[in-house]
C-alpha cells in the first residue's frame, strides 16, 4: 500500500505534552496533529492521555473526551458518530477512515493513537480538512435524475433489478476516505475527480431512470477528470463503508468504449 503523506502544511514538530488525568487506571495515548492558521505556531504532534474507564471505546469517543476535559481547543468534525454521516474522517494511524467506527484498541500502534487530517488537502484547523474542492466535484457530476420525460403522477418507478445495480453505490457517505488515499488525486487534484466524485457519476449514469446518460458521458471525456485513474486501488481500501469505487471508474470507462460502437 502507498504510505500516506503528512497534509499540505507539514511541517510538523512536537508540541506539547498534556498531564495525565488524575486517577485514571487504564490510560491510551493519543498524539494529535494541531494546526492554527490564526497563532503563526507550525503544526506539531500534541499528546493526551485518555481515561479509558472515563468515556466509550471508539477513537472519535477519545477525541470527545479529550475536547471535552483536557483541551477545548482541538477542533474535529463529528455529527452522527454512527458511520453515516462522513464528517469524521481522518487518518488513523496511517489509514483514513471514520473516527467513530474505529476501535482505540483496534490502533496498531503500540497502544498509542496517531491522527492526523485527511492526507493532501489544505487543512483549516486540526483535523479539519478544507473539502471546498471536493464539494464541488461532486457537484460537478450533477448527482440528481435528469429526465426529459414528463413528471408521472406519483413517481419515477424502477425495476427490482435495475434498483438492485444502485447497490454498493448508493451508500456513500461523501467521506472523502477514497479521495484522499488517491495518488492521482494528490498530484492532479485539480482536475482528476477522483474516486468519491466519479463513483456518484456512475451510480447515476447506470440509473434506469435517468435520461440524460449521453450528456453524463460527454462530461466526463477529458484526459484528466476520469482517465487519471491508474487502478492502484487505495480508494476500494480506503472506503469505510466497503464501497469500491475502482470498479465504478473501469465500468464508466467501459460505458465510454461502449458508446464508440
Ligand atoms: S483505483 Fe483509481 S481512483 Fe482508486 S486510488 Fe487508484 S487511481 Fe485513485
Ligand atoms: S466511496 Fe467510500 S470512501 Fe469514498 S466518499 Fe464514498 S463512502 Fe467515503
Ligand atoms: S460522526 Fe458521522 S460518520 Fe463518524
Amino acid at each position: 500500500m502507498v504510505e500516506l503523506s503528512l497534509p499540505k502544511n507539514s511541517r510538523v514538530t512536537e508540541g506539547r505534552t498534556w498531564p495525565k488525568p488524575a486517577g485514571a487506571k487504564t490510560l491510551t495515548e493519543f498524539r494529535v496533529y494541531r494546526w492554527n492558521g490564526d497563532d503563526g505556531l507550525n503544526p506539531h504532534i500534541d499528546t493526551y492521555y485518555v481515561d479509558r474507564d472515563d468515556c466509550g471505546p471508539m477513537v472519535l469517543d477519545g477525541l470527545i473526551y479529550i475536547k471535552s476535559k483536557i483541551d477545548s481547543t482541538l477542533t474535529f468534525r463529528r455529527s452522527c458518530r454512527e458511520g453515516i454521516c462522513g464528517s469524521c474522517a481522518m487518518n488513523i494511524d496511517g489509514t483514513n477512515t471514520l473516527a467513530c467506527t474505529r476501535g482505540m484498541d483496534e490502533c496498531a500502534s503500540g497502544g498509542t493513537v496517531k491522527i492526523y487530517p485527511l492526507p493532501h488537502m489544505p487543512v483549516v484547523k486540526d483535523l479539519v480538512p478544507d473539502l471546498t474542492r471536493f464539494y464541488a466535484q461532486h457537484a460537478s457530476v450533477e448527482p440528481w435524475l435528469k429526465t426529459d420525460t414528463r413528471a408521472p403522477g406519483t413517481e419515477w418507478r424502477q425495476s427490482r433489478e435495475d434498483r438492485e445495480k444502485l447497490d454498493g453505490l448508493y451508500e456513500c457517505i461523501l467521506c472523502a476516505c477514497c479521495s484522499t488515499s488517491c495518488p492521482s488525486y494528490w498530484w492532479n487534484g485539480d482536475r482528476y475527480l477522483g474516486p468519491a466524485a466519479l463513483l456518484q457519476a456512475y451510480r447515476w449514469l447506470i440509473d434506469s431512470r435517468d435520461e440524460r446518460t449521453g450528456e453524463r458521458l460527454d462530461g466526463l471525456e477529458d484526459p484528466f477528470k476520469l482517465y487519471r485513474c491508474h487502478t492502484i486501488m487505495n480508494c476500494a481500501k480506503a472506503c469505510p463503508k466497503g464501497l469500491n469505487p475502482a470498479k465504478a471508474i473501469a465500468a464508466i470507462k467501459g460505458m465510454m468504449v461502449e458508446r464508440q460502437f
